[in-house]
């Protein structure tokens, strides 16, 4: 993938030809020309003024345009925040690039240290490259000399204070005070913006896409939660996001349906049927078309004539599709799911022109009647047509694969979708690059996998009886449950019923989200209403009650959000106490949780990094005092003003955290 540039202001300063030196340089010549032609002109001896003169004005006005885009980009990285980690990464990137200038690509290693003696950050490449030399020239140094030796070339930079070797040649990195000082202040002023991503992209994510007319159930939930989160993240970094459903729209199974529609409701055309239970519809029609003969035929023949587009026919499919989609609204509402509808019956048209453009290209088999394709390295074929010329699953992936490449030109496409179908997804995307639809080094096409969903007893997640929990019915019980945590915790008698509401909404589904979210998605997951409602450990009901205690700080020493505002400006966020300085250091971390997110599509590291940052907040607040009172009165004696932005900055990075997992907190709780 196409490295993203993180920080302007650091590039401008190394040795490497930024962009913003390009266009300067570009701006140079293109002045230049501008003169020249100017000239030309005024001499009169030009045989083609008009032109010269139009060219001029062309030039003119792509000048103005780089000059707008540099100055753009020079605010921009002013503004956001800095990923420290790869600024560091490009340092000693340049530092060992000085120090062993002909060696192809070394390893570059930078991490945040684990322990406060070890500095704030390790370089660790020198036992890579000592490695390195050994194998391709034999030359045998320890890692100690060469960590020196990168250590003496670091260049000039804003942000290390000094270096110290340790063991057997790690890089202990001891940032600037001014420095992490300087960068709060800054998120403070300018608020949570990431460094510039360099190109916008054009990002596909297909998620929570649950199946019309069966249920909608707990592994459609994850698919939703993930590939919410998904969007919401790529939309901070500043991509264009597409969010697409690909409902199953289009299968078989509207045969039976719709014949049964015909028998049940046969004035249906005119009155819209009461169906409110599609899924004992469903279970009817399906015990209808297997035990009676004439049913089944008829169900077949409605397939065609659904598929042929008959009016009648296309009007029944949307009065089904309609109470599915009602229902599955319902849970969107709940969870704030923004996502746009388009199902696999978007594709139909477009099935014929894959099956074609396989055809013509030679990849078809035919087998038993059916239309196979081999893709290399997968053992089992997609069948693109069936027997009977009714196209597939596959077929509908393949279509929709192309669509998102070639039509809305997608340079990045995430598909949310269980690891069952992980298979599935690998063929049709291996049969996309065979077939010359797109090249893997340009664009990215993944599977976003995730695990089942378990009751807490480790099987398949189901109600008592054994049925499939409705999703509806499960948000209900967190609501419930989330309103017996709050009376237990006595908030009934100190939140008015409003506020009492908001928090029982906000609990509820953010602890939902955020269980899932906190997982490693290729995991299985236990779904527990007692862990997730639980207000310590790693779970949303810790993190929005630590967010509201944080925030109600500042609120109770009586200080506005205008005074933090003009305190940020003017007052230096003072990082003396051991505790304030690993405050202020994991706050920066932000953007450097996010970028590898943005690579790894694993959100439960922002979860670990949000749950990290509060229990620091907490180690801080113990420790150091924000706002000191009299004993004996209670009256706030002292403001420690730098200390409440230390406050304000937490909570500021935990906003945008709990914004991207869809977590809304409320102001009392
Ligand atoms: N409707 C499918 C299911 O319920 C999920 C679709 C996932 N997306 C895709 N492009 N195949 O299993």
């Amino acid at each position: 993938m196409e490295k993203f540039v993180w920080n302007v202001e650091a590039l401008l300063k190394f040795p490497s030809v930024p962009e913003c030196l390009v266009s300067e340089n570009e701006i140079k010549l293109l002045t230049a020309e501008i003169e020249r032609l100017k000239n030309f002109g005024c001499l009169g001896v030009s045989p083609s003024l008009e032109g010269l003169r139009d060219e001029n004005a062309k030039l003119k006005y792509r000048l103005n345009f780089l000059k707008k885009s540099l100055q753009e980009e020079r605010s921009k990285s002013v503004k956001s925040m800095i990923n420290i980690n790869s600024c560091l990464q490009e340092i000693f990137g340049a530092a060992i690039q000085a120090a062993y200038p002909d060696l192809e690509n070394p390893p570059l290693v930078v991490t945040p240290s684990q322990q406060p003696k070890f500095g704030d950050y390790q370089c660790n490449s020198a036992m890579g490259i000592s490695q390195i030399l050994l194998k391709t020239r034999e030359q045998k140094v320890i890692p100690r000399e060469i960590a020196e030796k990168i250590a003496k070339n670091i260049p000039a930079n804003e942000c290390i204070e000094k270096v110290e070797i340790a063991g057997p040649g790690f890089i202990n990195v001891h940032l600037r005070k001014d420095f992490v000082s300087k960068q709060l202040s800054s998120l403070l002023i300018n608020g949570v913006q990431l460094p510039a991503v360099g190109k916008r992209k054009k990002v596909v994510v297909d998620f929570s896409s649950p199946n019309i007319a069966k249920e909608m159930h707990v592994g459609h939930l994850r698919s939703t939660i993930i590939g919410e989160s998904m969007c919401r993240l790529f939309e901070f970094a500043g991509h264009d996001v597409l969010r697409l459903n690909h409902l199953g729209d289009w299968g078989t199974q509207f045969g039976m349906l719709i014949a049964h529609l015909q028998d049940k409701f046969p004035d249906y055309l005119t009155v819209s049927p009461p169906i409110g239970d599609l899924q004992a519809f469903y279970k009817e029609s399906k015990r209808r078309f297997d035990t009676e003969e004439e049913f089944k035929k008829r169900a077949y023949q409605c397939v065609v004539l659904l598929q042929s587009k008959n009016p009648d026919f296309i009007k029944a499919w949307n009065l089904i599709c309609d109470v599915s989609r009602k229902e599955f609204q319902k849970i969107y509402n709940c969870l704030d799911i923004t996502i746009i509808e388009r199902g696999e019956s978007f594709y139909h048209e477009m099935m014929k022109d894959i099956v074609k453009e396989f055809e013509d290209k030679g990849f078809v088999q035919v087998d038993d009647g059916r239309k196979i394709v081999f893709v290399p390295g997968f053992p089992v074929p997609l069948t693109i047509m069936k027997s009977d010329g009714g196209y597939t699953y596959d077929t509908s992936d393949l279509a929709a694969l192309k669509h998102r490449l070639c039509e809305e030109k997608g340079d990045i496409l995430i598909y949310v979708v269980d690891s069952g179908q992980s298979v599935h997804l690998q063929t049709v995307f291996a049969a996309g690059q065979m077939i010359g639809w797109y090249d893997p080094k340009v664009t990215r096409v993944a599977h976003a996998a995730f695990g089942v969903v378990l009751g807490e007893d480790k099987k398949k997640f189901k109600t008592r009886s054994g049925d499939t929990v409705r999703l509806i019915d499960l948000l209900e019980e967190g609501l419930k449950r989330a309103m017996d945590k709050l009376k237990d915790k006595e908030r009934d008698k100190v939140l008015t019923p409003e506020e009492l509401k908001a928090a029982q909404t906000s609990v509820a589904f953010g602890c939902i989200k955020y269980a899932d979210l906190s997982h490693n998605r290729l995991n299985d997951y236990v779904f527990s209403f007692d862990k997730m409602l639980d207000d310590r450990g790693n779970t949303a009901a810790y993190l929005l009650y630590a967010f509201t205690r944080i925030r109600a700080i500042a609120r109770l020493a009586n200080i506005d959000e205008q005074m933090l505002r003009k305190a940020a400006r003017e007052e230096v966020l003072v990082l003396d106490h051991e505790k304030e300085w690993k405050l202020g250091k994991c706050i920066l971390r932000f953007p450097e949780i996010l970028q590898k997110i943005l690579e790894d599509l694993l959100l439960h590291t922002l979860c670990d990094y949000l749950y990290e940052l509060a229990t620091t907040f907490t180690e801080f607040y113990d420790s150091c005092y924000c706002v000191e009172k009299d004993r004996q009165t209670g009256q706030i004696v002292k403001v420690n003003m730098w200390r409440l932005l230390l406050c304000e900055a937490t909570a500021t990075v935990m906003a945008k955290g709990f914004d991207i997992l869809g977590i809304k907190p409320v102001q009392k709780m």
